[in-house]
């Protein structure tokens, strides 16, 4: 464990226990089968055989600073606090799709064959429970490994009894989940989604602003289980389900993983409004060819996705606090499914600024990215932190999870922080308060003279 420092500790009031991360942890994914889950355990298991590192993983391989800038302390943030190993993960999920995890991988067409070749055999091991789908929720997908049920609580009662064989007969000593299913149709939260009792009432009615994934998630939260939803369709985001979380002390976080050209926009959006640079407009376009793209094909689909992308700037740029700078900008997004590109997507974008007395310039950003090889460092870090929060006693939102969203999760009548730079200090004052360590302000009065 890393040194610690003499002063503890002094801007915060409490200090949580932290459990210690003993025995195997269970990682749930609906929508194992699917591109990003398949590279995220493949990725695990290449790296428990040594065939490749973590790379993109802060809790891998990041380091977080303790005390003074002349303490030159700097673990890694697994030394530093009691996380889970890596051994220790056992994946279970659940897809619409049969296929074991070594099929699913090949399908995905992201790790090379000869890799997944090398891991055939613990793959093979793993397949998908049978899911909890409709086609009303994800127009453009058609499983036949469903479960049959009269209710929508029916359909969370066959979640729960196999959230619980599944930890009895791994032996798994915790469980995280995590989202990783498609991108479901745009809706907005209602009456039913504000309490738990109406939230239960529409389960057992079949209403239908209760899609899949919200049953999902209630079916987590009911077995205690940490929650992240890493696509767009609102899922734990709505009252009821924060309350439920809140009640049965479990954290939950959201939403849509920040990964390729929203992580552009939210690392080069705060440098510009750092310096005081205006915009003019921001179009943003992007092929891309997997099964994810084929589902947001789908307008309704694509209308979630497309709110969750478009919202990170307006917050990030405050047009209410830079009228001259940021009230006028236009910003488009585009996805266009293109099959042949496969998981590596493309992304361009023509940023439009202007600087001193209003003189425009441009910035052009092409971006060949991978999908899921971005993606996949998120899911780690999210049931390693997740876990965490558990084993901590935080529980209900965990805004400090918000670097790895596109729309993070937020407190009531709280703004959403997309600041990439703000959301990683924030993320490591987090740790740094549950370690009992003093918060770094990145004051450093000590060093200047006062008269
Ligand atoms: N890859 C990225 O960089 C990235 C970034 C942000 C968000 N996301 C989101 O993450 C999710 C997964 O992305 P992907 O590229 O792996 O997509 P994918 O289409 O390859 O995989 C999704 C999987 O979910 C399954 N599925 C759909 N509904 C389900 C249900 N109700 N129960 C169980 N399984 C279900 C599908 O059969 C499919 O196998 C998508 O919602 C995507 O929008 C991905």
């Amino acid at each position: 464990m890393a040194k610690t420092t003499k002063k503890k500790n002094t801007s915060t009031k409490k200090i949580n226990k932290i459990a210690p991360p003993k025995g195997k942890l269970g990682v749930l994914l609906p929508g194992m089968s699917g591109a990003v889950s398949t590279t995220f355990i493949a990725g695990v298991e290449a790296i428990k055989a040594g065939l490749g590192k973590p790379i993109g993983s802060l809790t891998q391989m990041g380091t977080i600073r303790i005390g003074k800038r002349t303490d030159k302390n700097s673990p890694l943030i697994k030394d530093f606090i009691p996380l889970c190993d890596l051994n220790d993960l056992v994946f279970a999920g659940w897809d619409i799709f049969a296929d074991d995890c070594y099929e699913a991988s090949l399908k995905s067409g992201v790790l090379e064959k000869e890799l997944l070749n090398d891991l055939k055999d613990t793959l093979k091991e793993t397949s998908p429970m049978p899911a909890v789908f409709s086609r009303k929720y994800v127009k453009n997908l058609n499983g036949k490994h469903l479960k049959r049920g009269k209710t929508k609580m029916d359909l969370a009662e066959q979640l729960i009894e196999d959230i619980k064989r599944f930890k009895k007969e791994s032996g798994v000593d915790r469980l995280v989940m995590v989202w990783c299913g498609s991108t479901e149709v745009f809706i907005q939260a209602s009456a039913v989604h504000s309490t738990i009792k109406s939230f239960e009432e529409g389960l057992k009615k079949n209403h239908p602003g209760i899609p899949p994934s919200m049953i999902y998630a209630y079916a987590a939260i009911k077995c205690g289980v940490p929650y992240a939803n890493g696509a767009p369709n609102l899922s734990a985001d709505v009252p009821a389900l924060n309350k439920l979380a809140k009640l049965k002390k479990v954290p939950i976080s959201g939403k849509d993983f920040k990964t390729g050209q929203t992580l552009m926009k939210t690392i080069l959006a705060p440098g510009l409004k750092s310096r005081m640079i205006g915009l003019n407009g921001w179009f943003s376009t992007n092929i891309l060819g997997n099964r994810d793209g084929e589902v947001l094909d789908d307008p309704y689909s694509f209308k979630t996705k497309e709110q969750s992308k478009l919202s990170v700037l307006e917050h990030i740029f405050q047009p209410d606090l830079y009228p001259d700078l940021y009230s006028d900008y236009y910003h488009k997004v585009r996805i266009n499914y293109y099959p042949p590109r496969g998981d590596e997507k493309e992304a361009w974008d023509n940023i439009d600024i202007f600087g001193w007395l209003n003189y425009p310039m441009q910035i052009k950003v092409n971006f060949l990215c991978r999908d899921s090889i971005l993606a996949a460092p998120i899911v780690l870090d999210l049931v390693i932190f997740l876990d965490l929060a558990g084993r901590a006693g935080l529980h209900g939102i965990q805004e400090w999870l918000s670097f790895y969203f596109k729309s993070p999760m937020h407190g009531e009548n709280l703004y959403p922080e997309h600041d990439v730079f703000i959301q990683l200090m924030k993320l490591k004052n987090t740790l740094r308060y549950i370690q009992g360590e003093e918060l770094i302000t990145h004051l450093g009065l000590d060093y200047y003279d006062f008269a």
